[in-house]
């Protein structure tokens, strides 16, 4: 089987004033040489504080990325951030189409797609998030649902490099709650197949991480299962520990 380095990401979401720069410089020291030789480590913050983080996390394991980017490049787009933007201000990568931005802010599949290949323009990663409601597990259609968002939302060009995918179930969202690791297997394994019938080899290779109420005490469990390479943490993130305790769970 290809070996797969794993990556553990943190998305602070809407969370962090700049008193929460400590936190992060405490992670930075923290995170050991031979943690990072194992495993990839990233937080995405909110992009107020993503300039400071990137001077911060200067020589240490850690990188940074964004949480979201507008499409284009630049223009009239009042509020928005470009994934040039990010890249300018020290992100290695951007997460698009998390389940807050496509519910909050109606974005498609095509939208998600877009700002996709809007990160590779900028030479950003594309952590391309998808996942299932609760209504729609319950109603047995959990993996038709995801492989119909891979379909509209990984753009062709997709590399090993520069995509990764999360899956995040919805309902496991900040609710405590997560799949089965039996359920979390199933859904990992079928979006190996569906990356590998795509992109071949680079769909073999690409990362597919799990998140949704990852913690330290769940991490183990979830991160040994086949086709998960890794984990997108939210709430647990914004602690130092919390966040390395679960990259050591590799
Ligand atoms: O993107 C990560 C996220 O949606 C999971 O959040 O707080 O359940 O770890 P949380």
């Amino acid at each position: 089987a290809v070996q797969i380095k794993p990556l553990v990401a943190g998305n602070w979401k809407m969370n962090g004033l700049k008193a929460a720069l400590g936190e992060f410089s405490k992670l930075c020291e923290h995170a050991s040489a031979d943690l990072a030789a194992a495993t990839d480590l990233m937080i995405c913050p909110p992009a107020t504080l993503l300039g400071a983080m990137a001077a911060s996390a200067q020589e240490t394991a850690i990188s940074v990325g964004g949480q979201d980017c507008h499409m284009a490049e630049k223009g009239a787009h009042t509020g928005d951030i470009s994934a040039e933007m990010l890249a300018d201000s020290g992100a290695v990568a951007v997460i698009v189409g998390h389940s807050e931005r496509r519910a909050d802010h109606g974005e498609t599949d095509d939208t998600v797609a877009a700002k996709a290949q809007a990160a590779w323009r900028a030479g950003l990663g594309a952590i391309i998030c998808v996942g299932e409601t609760e209504a729609e597990r319950k109603a047995g259609k959990a993996i038709e649902v995801v492989s119909g968002q891979l379909a509209g939302s990984v753009p062709v060009g997709a590399t090993a490099d520069n995509t990764v995918i999360a899956y995040e179930p919805v309902w496991a969202i900040g609710t405590g709650l997560t799949p089965t690791a039996e359920d979390v297997r199933e859904m990992h394994e079928s979006i190996r197949k569906t990356l590998a019938a795509r992109f071949k080899e680079h769909g073999e290779g690409m990362r597919i991480l799990y998140g949704g109420s990852v913690k330290p005490a769940n991490a183990a469990e979830l991160l040994a299962v086949p086709n998960v390479n890794g984990a997108l943490v939210g709430g647990a993130s914004l602690k130092a520990d919390d966040f390395l305790g679960i990259a050591a769970a590799y």
